[in-house]
């Protein structure tokens, strides 16, 4: 029994990663952003996209060719990326739990959907697993609230654990629809799951926290007119 489950999963893995390769997508994760895509509209002609967590970079090509010549895409990861990209895309080596709490001052522009597909290092332990992607998401929708433009579109996978509802809370509340799905393209067994988040509200009723501390709150500038104003 346990035989024929493994046999079909990785029938399943074949699949996608074969459709990757003939594609020339360098990861199969790609098929979760276009079924998330194809369902909710997320990314339009011409948008500006911050892809979090984007290395290898199969994100990063899909979102590309969606937006356009006259879109923008910048992705961050940990690992740089190094596969061939269009112009109109940048990918920054950088540690997005680093960024979160000055996020518009490190991008110093708006941009119409923020993506996560963020994962930690896996452990093997799901409680710890899914503690540390409860992290990461929590640090992209501080990024989304300081970054996005009011309507824009958010994605955020999670590993579900203690923290889920909570966090999935605290999108709904930024953004007027929310939805939550697991692609087809996702394996059965894994505990991942996407958060959507559509038009992205002009006040933030609820604060995201990083490390415990208030993310959307701004902090007070050293100097007198230091204050950066907002970049469009
Ligand atoms: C599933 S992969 C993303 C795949 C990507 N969407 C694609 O289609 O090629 C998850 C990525 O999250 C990145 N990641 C994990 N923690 C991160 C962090 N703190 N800052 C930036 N990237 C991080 C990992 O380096 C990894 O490349």
């Amino acid at each position: 029994m346990r035989r024929q489950f493994t046999a079909a999963a990785n029938r399943w893995e074949d699949h996608y990663a074969r459709r990757a390769r003939r594609e020339r997508y360098p990861a199969r994760s790609v098929y979760k952003l276009e079924e998330i895509q194809k369902r909710f509209r997320i990314l339009h002609p011409g948008d500006a996209v911050l892809d979090l967590g984007c290395a290898p970079g199969s994100w990063l090509l899909y979102a590309a060719k969606t937006v356009g010549d006259k879109g923008r895409v910048v992705g961050v990861d940990l690992s740089p990326v190094t596969i061939a990209l269009p112009p109109q895309v940048s990918a920054l080596t950088a540690d997005v739990l680093a960024i979160a709490a000055d996020a518009e001052a490190f991008f110093g522009r708006r941009f119409d959907a923020v993506l996560s597909d963020m994962a930690p290092a896996t452990t093997g332990s799901s409680g710890v697993d899914a503690a540390r992607s409860e992290r990461l998401c929590e640090a992209a929708l501080a990024i989304a609230r300081a970054v996005l433009r009011p309507g824009g579109g958010f994605v955020c996978k999670i590993f579900q654990g203690d923290g889920f509802a909570a966090f999935a809370q605290a999108v709904r509340a930024s953004f007027s629809a929310f939805r939550i799905h697991k692609p087809q393209s996702s394996r059965k067994a894994s505990r991942e799951i996407y958060l959507i988040g559509i038009g992205k509200r002009e006040e933030d009723p609820c604060p995201a926290t990083i490390n415990g501390q208030a993310s959307n709150t701004k902090k007070a500038p050293t100097t007198p007119g230091a204050e950066k104003s907002s970049p469009s």
